[in-house]
């Protein structure tokens, strides 16, 4: 007989492992950045959030409180809502709240304790509503819950600019999922950061308080905690700059000094000033986003925006062909 496993499982450390040395083997050398959110990436996270520079949640949130109610009505009634990545879910909740009978909820999460958290959040706010949580690493094809009652459509949330930390040609990739996903009857609502003055982006991503610093710095935490690592965190620096080109924060850590570090057995060499690659936060043109979403055959049916423009949400639907 089958045993049941837990619920909320988390996927496999040897995966960590290998993205780890795979990654610290390339040149130039990089880290995934989906493995930020620990328990205590998680935690440093929601503080971002709340930085007086990280304009970003604030004004995700204001937008959605203007026009949630515009956003419920374009979804319709009996959605099941499935969202890629669940953090605090305060956006979620407003959202969910304002859904007309919806069908039921489904965080697809990697984090085990950011999923637990976010699941007791929804339970006490919305009693009534089903919950099935996944974790699983929303990049990968994952099977979806069924839910009580058979749903009218599939809504993908993927708030806070995330689609934005993945390159242009793998956020397509993603977006083609997500349609596979959905359905011919199905939606996403994205939210996407604009792009703006250099000024205040590279304000939003080196706070004064050191905060998203101390974020990035904590995946060499990670590293040294479950994969036997030795980086010396006083010889690591964070370092976010705009690059305009791209249209792009790129996050880097930063080795202070010549030195060796060793993970899970293997030695890798730092140059002084060596930067290793751990973010990419794509700031969008909304021209532009109509194209990107055409290739993964879909198309931008609406779109709202906050009144300074900092920040859009765009409802996708399939394109029929
Ligand atoms: N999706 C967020 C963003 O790109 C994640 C984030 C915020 C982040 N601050 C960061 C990722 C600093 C890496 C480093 O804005």
């Amino acid at each position: 007989m089958a045993i049941h496993s837990a619920r909320i499982a988390a996927p496999q450390v040897d995966e960590f492992a290998r993205d780890v040395a795979r990654g610290l083997a390339l040149t130039p050398k990089r880290l995934p950045s989906k493995y930020f959110y620990d328990a205590e990436g998680s935690r440093l996270f929601e503080a971002i959030c709340g930085q007086p520079e990280y304009y970003l949640t604030r004004a995700e949130l204001a937008l959605m409180q203007t026009h949630v109610a515009d956003m419920a009505a374009q979804l319709g009634a009996g959605v099941r809502l499935v969202e890629y990545g669940s953090g605090a879910g305060i956006k979620t909740r407003l959202l969910l709240s304002h859904l007309h009978s919806p069908a039921g909820y489904v965080p697809v999460e990697i984090s085990a304790p950011a999923l637990q958290a976010s699941v007791a959040a929804i339970t006490a706010e919305l009693p009534q509503l089903p919950v099935r949580p996944v974790c699983a690493d929303f990049t990968r094809p994952h099977a979806l819950p069924d839910l009580p009652v058979i749903s009218t459509r599939t809504v993908i949330y993927f708030p806070g600019s995330t689609l934005g930390n993945f390159e242009p040609d793998e956020a397509v990739v993603l977006l083609r999922q997500m349609r596979a996903e959905m359905g011919a009857a199905g939606a996403a609502l994205i939210g996407i950061d604009l792009d703006k003055d250099r000024a205040i982006l590279e304000a939003a991503y080196n706070d004064a308080a050191g905060v998203t610093a101390a974020f990035t710095l904590n995946l060499l935490v990670r590293i040294n905690r479950e994969l036997e690592g030795d980086f010396d965190l006083a010889q690591f620096a964070h370092r976010a700059q705009y690059n305009a080109m791209a249209g792009r924060i790129e996050t880097a850590i930063i080795s202070r000094c010549v030195q060796d570090v060793v993970v899970a057995g293997t030695r890798y060499h730092f140059a002084q000033g060596e930067a290793m690659a751990v973010e990419i936060s794509s700031k969008y043109r909304l021209d532009r986003f109509d194209r990107m979403a055409a290739r993964a055959g879909l198309a931008v049916r609406r779109c709202w925006t906050d009144p300074s423009r900092a920040f859009a949400v765009l409802l996708l639907e399939p394109v029929r062909v």
